[in-house]
């Protein structure tokens, strides 16, 4: 019984659309990020980015209180202690990611000589964070170490998904697959 419930478990679908709203976003963010300096259609998107890191703040935000609300999915059993661990440690980081590069992101923006409005896709302002030079200059030089584990968390996390799917063949992926079924 414990058996097949462990091999069947999917996450809600509340955290699948979460899930992979969120990771898209993150996504097209890491793009125009890294990008933006050497592709110039990118750099005409940054007032997207901005907008689009809001947004996964406010995601994040209430992404966080369903997940400390609702339980995941317990992993298959069998599941190596030291893949429960780095699975733990990786999506924890990745949420706590999910909250930093908006939040440094807003700080860099927030400088007192900043000129240009926060504008969320051109519906409304969203106010600069009352910080003096310095926190808006840590913000920035913290934005960009961040971005970079941000990507490589990432590319981990793919790979362990991947792996999952196509090695040992477990339900891990389907189980946050919103059409994939083991
Ligand atoms: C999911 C959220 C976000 C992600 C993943 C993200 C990612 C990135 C990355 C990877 C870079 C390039 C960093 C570098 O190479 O130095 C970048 C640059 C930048 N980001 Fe974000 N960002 C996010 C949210 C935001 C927000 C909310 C704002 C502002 C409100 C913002 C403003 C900027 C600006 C202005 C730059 C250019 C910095 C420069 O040219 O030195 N970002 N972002
Ligand atoms: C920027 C992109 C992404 C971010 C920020 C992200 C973040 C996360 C987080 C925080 C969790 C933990 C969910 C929880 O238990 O609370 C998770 C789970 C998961 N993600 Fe992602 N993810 C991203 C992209 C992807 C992609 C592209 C795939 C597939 C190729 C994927 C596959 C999975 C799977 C299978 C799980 C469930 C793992 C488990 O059951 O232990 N993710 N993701």
């Amino acid at each position: 019984m414990t058996r097949y419930s462990t091999d069947t478990a999917r996450y809600s679908s509340v955290a699948i659309a979460f899930h992979w709203t969120i990771a898209a976003l993150v996504i097209v963010n890491l793009v125009i990020g890294i990008g933006h300096e050497g592709i110039p259609a990118l750099r005409k998107l940054m007032g997207a980015h901005k907008a689009i890191g809001i947004t996964v703040l406010a995601l994040t935000a209430a992404r966080m209180a369903w997940r400390l609300t609702h339980r995941p999915p317990p992993l298959p059993a069998g599941t190596p202690q030291w893949q429960r661990g780095t699975a733990h440690l990786t999506h924890w980081a990745l949420y706590a990611l999910m909250v930093l590069m908006p939040l440094t992101g807003w700080a860099m923006v927030s400088a007192p000589d900043a000129t240009r409005p926060l504008n969320w896709f051109g519906l409304f302002d969203v106010p600069l964070l009352p910080l003096s030079g310095g926190a808006a200059d840590a913000g920035h030089s913290a934005h960009g170490v961040l971005g970079w584990l941000m990507l490589a968390l990432v590319v981990l996390h793919v790979a362990a998904a991947l792996y999952h799917h196509l090695i040992q063949r477990d339900h891990v992926l389907a189980r946050m697959a919103p059409v994939l079924r083991h």
